[in-house]
């Protein structure tokens, strides 16, 4: 099955591919784990910073490795690239799944780039599963102190995303229906009503990607997915434990010197968080 087949199949069956970021091997690993006990499948997302810390090419042998060891349905997805040149390194990098997010840009200068990556994405690979991103999604992948105020205008128009996803032919659409990047002050309040009135305007076969996944409540995140958000993104909650988690270990051993002594205490508190989100994602026993 290809990313797209599995993003069909979670739309069909009322749950949420999980996509989760990592930057490093220690959080890769815990991501496998929890997924192989759950048989789950798994996107995993490099954002730009993240791809450039650890190298797209070695991102990419990584997560094939991983794929071949374990027989996992494992993708890995360019998140958040943010121009065309860098979407297009990540095709040819081998990535099985582009993001590109032209969301800042005015509206036609988002089509066309987008529409570029797609066409450039689909003649290198034609399994590929390519996101486009429309709306103005605030906050970014960390705990922010301030309350972050979502505008009216910062939300995905309907008609504007079936224009969008017509004229680019996009797989998957990122829009804005109250989420944003990261952990802040106040409670984000999802739309519901809009991601339910997006994705009745646009064909089954695109998906709609719920960025900003940390810090919604629950029972919000259960109604998105009712609503048709068939792949959900968390980053954040995943980096606070494994920061969290490898401050205490040093603090509690400051003698231990060994990385894979320290490490294992941090990837065993990252998989608790990894499962309670595929748990709520619905994605359990789908393999
Ligand atoms: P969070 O950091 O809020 O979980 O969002 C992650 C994300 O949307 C990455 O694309």
């Amino acid at each position: 099955m290809t990313l797209n087949d599995w993003f069909k199949k979670a739309l069909r069956e009322g749950w949420a591919v999980p996509h989760l970021n990592i930057s490093s091997l220690e959080q890769l690993k815990a991501m496998v784990n929890v997924a192989l006990r759950l048989s789950s499948p798994l996107h995993i997302g490099t954002s730009s910073g993240e791809a450039k810390y650890l190298g797209m090419r070695q991102c990419v042998a990584l997560i094939r490795s991983f794929r071949e060891d374990t027989g996992l349905p494992i993708f890995l997805n360019s998140d958040h690239f943010g121009n065309v040149e860098e979407a297009k390194r990540a095709v040819d990098a081998g990535y099985d799944s582009i993001h590109i997010d032209l969301s800042r840009e005015p509206f036609e200068l988002n089509i066309k780039g987008t529409k570029e990556v797609v066409e450039y994405a689909k003649s290198k690979n034609k399994e590929i599963s390519v996101e486009g991103e429309l709306g103005y999604l605030r906050g970014s992948s960390k705990v922010q102190k301030e309350v972050i105020q979502i505008n009216p205008e910062d939300m995905t128009d309907p008609e504007q995303a079936v224009k969008f996803v017509k004229e680019t032919k996009i797989d998957r659409l990122a829009p804005v229906v109250g989420n944003l990047h990261g952990i802040a002050a106040n409670e984000p309040n999802l739309d519901i009503a809009r991601v339910a009135n997006i994705r009745v305007s646009l064909p089954d076969f695109v998906s709609l990607v719920l960025h900003g996944g940390s810090g919604i409540p629950d029972e919000q995140i259960r109604e998105a997915v009712k609503a048709g958000i068939n792949n959900i993104h968390v980053n954040t909650e995943i980096r606070v434990v494994y920061a969290d988690a490898l401050r205490k270990f040093v603090t509690e051993n400051p003698e231990e010197t060994t990385p894979y002594k320290i490490l294992p205490p941090v990837i065993e508190a990252m998989e608790k968080k990894i499962e309670e989100k595929i748990k709520l994602f619905g994605s359990v026993n789908r393999i």
